[in-house]
């Protein structure tokens, strides 16, 4: 396959492979250094909302194997509105080697992807964010050493990082709880998609407003910010709808007693999580935003030819 839209474009081998290969990178990094088999290679990262995870993290993937990496930022690009996308891909397609794109509509991350003749890499979209489930599923399977039959429950907003992440755990057997308020569910075809891969791989997904019943029982407690970049409007009535959905200690002790915490991050600290949980015994948010590094490296060296 060329391009990295979605985990649900790839099967469950396919993906064991991406892990193991992100394994296997990390070693030798940690062994004095990955091989600079990307000389000459250079990655265009797009961006059409802030980050910082990962454009650091992309952009050092690519140094630590031998290659460069280019910032294009909202004002420079203005995908679609200074030029059109297909405009867009066709000339980058002719400077770099391959494109990763934070993008608002996923249609528009899928409009690059059909005319560019490079890999395209999704950074996240209204949609979905596959890099970071790549990156989660590293973490947890670091932990456990697999994630068959794990139970991993998401607390909060239906959102992006919610759906790479069912389709990562359905894909690899662990089942997936979800708790959302009312009104704030997974998208239902994300859903549908995630109840089949489940069904494949024999897990289960299971669909809760209740974050007590969620996390019972729980492997893995996941949560993440409750207004998602583009929904800033809605802060305030978010933030009142919300709050029985957060991650405190008192919720992680419901949990199985070595339960881990993990949160894609930027935290809302006292929102969808306490200082205590993120800083405490539980948490694995440093380890897992370090895995983004070596996750995407797996996903680079698989799209470079
Ligand atoms: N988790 C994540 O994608 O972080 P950034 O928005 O900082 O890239
Ligand atoms: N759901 C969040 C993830 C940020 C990495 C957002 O889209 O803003």
């Amino acid at each position: 396959m060329k391009d990295f839209i979605a985990i649900a474009d790839y099967s469950a081998k396919e993906l064991q492979e991406f892990l193991d290969l992100a394994v296997s990178l990390k070693t030798e990094w940690k062994n004095g250094g990955n091989k600079p088999i990307f000389k000459d290679k250079v990655l265009a990262m797009v961006f059409q909302k802030p980050s910082l995870r990962t454009r650091v993290s992309f952009d050092m993937a690519m140094r630590h194997l031998g290659g460069d990496a280019l910032y294009l930022s909202p004002a420079e690009i203005g995908l679609g509105k200074r030029e059109s996308i297909a405009d867009v891909a066709r000339v980058l397609s002719g400077y770099v080697d391959i494109i990763m794109a934070r993008v608002f509509d996923h249609a528009h991350v899928e409009e690059l992807a059909k005319w560019a003749s490079i890999p395209i890499i999704n950074g996240l979209s209204d949609y979905n964010h596959p890099c970071q489930g790549m990156a989660d599923a590293l973490t947890i399977y670091e932990e456990y050493g697999d994630m068959k039959g794990l139970n991993i429950t998401f607390v909060g907003d239906g959102n992006n990082v919610a759906v790479s992440l069912l389709h990562i755990c359905a894909k690899l057997g662990a089942n997936f709880t979800v708790a959302t308020p009312k009104g704030y569910e997974m998208p239902v075809a994300g859903l549908e998609q995630g109840k089949k891969f489940a069904a494949e791989s024999g897990s289960s997904v299971n669909v809760l407003n209740d974050p007590h019943e969620a996390v019972k029982n729980a492997d893995v407690i996941y949560t993440d910010t409750w207004t998602s970049m583009g929904q800033e409007e809605e802060t305030k009535k978010r933030q009142a709808v919300f709050p029985p959905y957060q991650v405190n200690a008192a919720l992680v002790a419901e949990a199985k007693e070595n339960v881990i915490v993990m949160h894609c991050l930027p935290a809302h600290r006292g929102e969808e999580i306490t200082d205590e949980v993120a800083d405490g015994p539980h948490s694995r948010l440093f380890p897992q935003a370090h895995n983004r590094l070596h996750a995407q490296k797996a996903i680079l060296v698989k799209l470079i030819q």
